[in-house]
């Protein structure tokens, strides 16, 4: 039988060794760590509790993969916008349709939703899959750190600048 790491990896393996996703080791998420790098952690953390729920653990995983996969590194073009067009509110958007462009193999309307309900609360429709659910909170849980200092949650979810 097969490993869940070697699941996993079969799943994910197209969508991480293709150029466009490589590029994410570039961009910074929050702190030191790259989009890649949180990306891969959110979808293995989905991938892990959609399994454990007898979810669907593969849509989980590349919903997870693909949920930032926005187009500009945030954290250093962030200029002055108006708050409604702030990074947290647009990007889960724009992930889906760089998503769409780059892998459309892959996008179904769960995906489709994992990937643009992702900032809920923040945008205003709740995710309509358990896993779109389990891909938020494992976003969250992710970015764990952030909770140790609430004042800067406002930052790390993208409705406020970047501290200089
Ligand atoms: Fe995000
Ligand atoms: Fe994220």
């Amino acid at each position: 039988m097969k490993s869940n790491k070697d699941e996993f990896n079969e799943i994910i393996h197209e969508i991480i060794e293709h150029p466009e996703f490589q590029r994410r080791k570039t961009f910074k998420h929050h702190g030191e760590e790259s989009v890649y790098d949180h990306s891969l952690q959110v979808s293995y953390l989905a991938y892990r509790m959609a399994k454990k729920l007898h979810l669907d653990a593969k849509s989980a995983a590349i919903g997870g993969l693909l949920h930032d996969f926005y187009t500009t590194p945030w954290m250093s073009a962030e200029k002055a916008k108006r708050f409604r067009d702030m990074h947290g509110f647009v990007h889960a958007k724009q992930a889906y349709q760089n998503a769409l462009k780059v892998f459309p193999q892959y996008m179904t309307p769960k995906i489709k939703d994992i990937i643009t309900k992702h900032m809920f609360p923040l945008n205003i429709n709740p995710p309509r899959y358990r896993e779109s659910w389990i891909v938020t909170l494992a976003d969250k849980l992710a970015s764990g750190k952030v909770f140790l200092k609430p004042k800067d949650l406002p930052m790390y979810i993208g409705i406020k600048k970047r501290k200089k």
